[in-house]
């Protein structure tokens, strides 16, 4: 779907029948994004949502579009756990599964957060190979293409949550959040990345979010009442994919 040409700060909405209508269409998102990003500037810079509802596009996309420029895509990730690789809570292995070992990507296009580090090391190594990767000076932020975002019944989005620290980071890229809920660290992206991006695309299934994506949306701008109402990318696109059993209290 093309993006309108006032979409800028305006968060749009598209709701759709179901989950795999919804993987369809975040699919083609993604591959959107992917054209225009690679006209633009030859290569296709993303950083992948973790937890359940983007396995479904991840398959889609290794089994329907194999034929992307694989090599010219550099996959992130929003956030990850704080535990090894092949863990079954692993963002990197969830994604790996269902998409990056079934696609011909280079393995050093791939910007895996180190979690087998504690927590500060793999958040300060993350944030120091995003940096390489940019090119940023000090005190620059990355534009990535797309950023995939999911978000949680309590609001939190990548691993933003409620309450925590990271909710207040300004200068670092990527930081270690200790979330006390789960009596663990997450590494995530911090608010400046995902407000810097051309393109925050949250995508939203089940009943479970309804009430949080309806307060999301009836919320007063301004008055940012979860972690994922916080995001508004300054000079990007804000698309919101939900299906109906996500949108149907709005
Ligand atoms: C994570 C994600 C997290 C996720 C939401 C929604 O590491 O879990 O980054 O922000 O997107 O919790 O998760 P579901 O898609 O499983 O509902």
């Amino acid at each position: 779907m093309p993006a309108p040409a006032n979409s800028v700060n305006k968060p749009e909405l598209v709701v759709v029948n179901d989950a795999m209508a919804l993987a369809r269409a975040a699919a083609q998102e993604f591959c959107r994004c992917a054209m225009e990003a690679f006209a633009a500037s030859g290569r296709f810079c993303v950083a992948l949502a973790g937890g359940n509802t983007p396995r479904t596009v991840y398959s889609l996309l290794a089994e329907e579009h194999r034929d992307l420029a694989w090599d010219k895509i550099f996959i992130f990730f929003s956030d990850e756990r704080h535990v090894l690789p092949d863990h079954p809570d692993s963002n990197y292995r969830m994604a790996n599964e269902t998409l990056l070992s079934r696609v011909p990507i280079p393995e050093y296009n791939i910007f895996r957060v180190r979690a087998e580090l504690a927590a500060t090391l793999a958040a300060d190594d993350y944030d120091r190979r995003l940096r390489e990767f940019f090119k940023l000076s000090s005190g620059a932020w990355p534009r990535f293409d797309l950023i995939l975002l999911g978000i949680g019944e309590d609001g939190h989005t990548a691993s933003l949550f409620p309450g925590t620290s990271a909710l207040r980071e300004q200068s670092q890229l990527a930081v270690a959040n200790w979330v006390e809920k789960f009596q663990s660290y997450r590494i995530t992206f911090t608010f400046p990345v995902l407000n810097h991006a051309a393109e925050d695309l949250f995508l939203v299934s089940g009943e479970s979010k309804s009430q949080v994506l309806q307060e999301i949306f009836n919320s007063p701008p301004g008055q940012a009442a979860y972690p994922a109402h916080t995001v508004c990318p300054q000079d990007g696109r804000l698309l919101w994919m939900a299906d109906k059993a996500a949108a149907h209290l709005l």
